[in-house]
């Protein structure tokens, strides 16, 4: 086992508390990859974009050769088909999880009972009462728990943010934004054991994540939504396309749209309205490059079913994701140069707004906020049990 040089492992290692150590260690963070499929590749990617901050150091995923190709891809150089064999490598400063949603919570709690930094994917987990024990365990431990929205850093809509921060749509009272493809790549996205729920789960946690940002984190105070499994039945229990409405504690209205059934490859927008402006942003159009081809090329764009005839390949995607710029955030919250921007708590608040959204499509009507939902497991259960169940509620 490498055990990595004295002076990185000067104070890095107690299990109690040694957060401020932590902060002031120098040198590039040391990183660790749960997973090594279609997340994993990109943290991998992302943090050689990063260049400056940090290194990969490891990566463990359980099916035999999968951690050892990724490894190959990138140059990392540890292997490890056991992600407790990686927590157990002293170095390690940061690990990221990147394993399907029903992972998150245990993972999250290994990693931070081994005195390392989390950065935890969305969904934050499967239940309001895992999310409230990682954000426990991981204070308790003296880690960081960072949950990987994107959405914060990507520079599109940073940029919509800023102006609308710096006065330029006046009183901002509805923001829109929609996440839509034809559904996910893997078996256990479409299993809601393992999910929790569907596009709504999968998607529709960006787009509150996303609202609740960009209007300065105001309280969530009541969620309607409306679902069906319109196109994906055969394979799905889960909602195929979702319509979201949010409304905030400072009067504006949140609209998140989410489909799995929208051909075509990905599409993500917002649109923002306020007073005295309004502004609108598509992800993927303006960075793509309208083209047409008889035999079709290698790539286009996230989740394009095709090359051939009319594609919009786009160029850095992951840079316009805003991944790489994420990932050398966390690394410089480690550090101690930056406080994190995208936190367990906001992966707590989207969770909470997310059995709300399942509620009120289940109930048919407009939820209040908070909701008290604990002997539901997953919020999906909260739309199969229909109108019959009525969620205790207080203002
Ligand atoms: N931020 C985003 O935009 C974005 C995009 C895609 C996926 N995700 C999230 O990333 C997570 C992973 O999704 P994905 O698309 O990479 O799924 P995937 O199916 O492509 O990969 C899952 C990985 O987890 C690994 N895994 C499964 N069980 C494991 C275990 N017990 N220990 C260690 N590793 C294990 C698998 O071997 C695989 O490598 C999900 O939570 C998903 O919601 C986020």
């Amino acid at each position: 086992m490498y055990l990595g040089s004295a002076a990185q492992l000067s104070g890095v290692h107690s299990h109690s508390g040694s957060f401020e150590r932590l902060a002031v260690s120098e040198g590039k963070v040391k990183v660790g990859i749960i997973g090594s499929q279609f997340e994993g590749d990109i943290h991998a990617a992302s943090f050689q974009l990063a260049r400056e901050g940090a290194a990969v150091v490891a990566v463990a995923s359980p099916t035999p050769g999968n951690a050892a190709a990724l490894a190959k891809k990138y140059g990392i150089p540890r292997v490890f088909t056991d992600y407790r064999e990686m927590l157990k490598e002293r170095d390690i400063e940061m690990i990221t999880v990147a394993a399907p949603n029903y992972l998150h919570a245990q993972m999250t709690l290994d990693i931070a009972r081994a005195g390392k930094h989390v950065v935890c994917e969305k969904p934050l987990c499967m239940t309001i009462e895992e999310g409230e024990e990682m954000l426990h365990v991981t204070r308790q431990a003296g880690v960081l728990l960072m949950y990987a929205e994107e959405l914060f850093f990507t520079p599109k809509y940073l940029k919509a943010k800023e102006m609308a921060d710096d006065g330029a749509f006046g009183k901002v009272h509805l923001i829109k934004q929609s996440e839509k493809h034809f559904g996910p790549h893997s078996a256990w996205f479409w299993d809601v054991e393992r999910s929790g729920g569907g596009a709504l789960m999968d998607l529709g946690c960006h787009g509150i994540a996303f609202c609740y940002w960009f209007l300065g984190r105001p309280e969530i105070q009541t969620v309607y939504c409306q679902m069906g499994t319109y196109v994906h039945g055969d394979k799905t229990r889960g909602d195929d396309d979702t319509l979201c409405i949010l409304e905030f504690a400072n009067g504006a209205v949140g609209m998140v749209e989410n489909s799995w059934g929208r051909r075509g490859g990905m599409d993500d927008r917002i649109e923002v309205f306020g007073s005295e402006g309004v502004t609108y942003a598509n992800l993927h159009m303006g960075n793509a490059l309208p083209t047409y081809s008889e035999k079709g090329y290698g790539y286009a764009v996230e989740k394009a079913p095709s090359t051939k005839g009319w594609s919009y390949p786009v160029f850095e995607e992951l840079w316009n994701y805003g991944l790489p710029q994420e990932m050398a955030h966390f690394a410089r919250c480690v550090r101690g140069k930056e406080k994190p921007q995208a936190t367990g708590e906001d992966g707590l608040v989207v969770m909470k707004a997310l059995y709300a959204g399942y509620a009120s499509a289940g109930e048919g009507r407009k939820v209040q906020m908070p909701l008290s939902a604990k002997e539901i497991q997953r919020p999906i259960d909260l739309w199969f049990r229909g109108p019959e169940y009525r969620p205790a509620q207080k203002r």
